[in-house]
């Protein structure tokens, strides 16, 4: 099903869990949100642990809250990062390696827009972001 994609919509969505986000050790607040075929919005924050390995971005707690939810078809993806009060203007912040191999398991290809907080973004997609990734057909 094709959609448009309402990436104003998505920004605010992820900039509204961006201020929920847990991240006390690094400071940096991510948020993200992700669009269903169904319209669906899905969003995600950062969550940090005092046990600093235990953390999770942004990304993958929005894949996740889908999942839950009965969503695995995606349309598109809107990031965004900043610093902790007094935001520094900053340039547009791409998933990390391992929130890219949880996106592409979920399609080949769909659009992902990196927001910075100096006003610029991103187009990207999860091939883009991670060409020759690991496949689940590899394991058939
Ligand atoms: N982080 C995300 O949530 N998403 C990204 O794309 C990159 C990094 C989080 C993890 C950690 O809480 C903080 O940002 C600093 O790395």
């Amino acid at each position: 099903m094709n959609q448009a994609i309402d990436w104003n919509a998505l920004l605010a969505a992820a900039t509204a869990a961006r201020d929920n986000a847990h991240a006390p050790y690094s400071r940096f607040h991510v948020g993200a949100a992700l669009l269903c075929e169904d319209g669906r919005i899905f969003a995600g924050c950062n969550v940090e642990n005092a046990s600093y390995g235990l953390t999770i971005c942004a990304e993958r707690n929005a894949v996740f809250a889908a999942i839950a939810a009965g969503c695995k078809r995606f349309v598109a993806l809107a990031v965004i990062g900043a610093t902790d009060a007094p935001i520094t203007p900053c340039a547009p912040i791409t998933p990390c390696g391992a929130c890219r191999q949880v996106l592409v398991e979920f399609a080949p290809a769909f659009a992902v827009r990196c927001y910075g907080t100096d006003g610029t973004h991103l187009d990207e997609t999860t091939a883009t972001l991670l060409p020759h990734a690991f496949d689940k057909q590899s394991l058939t």
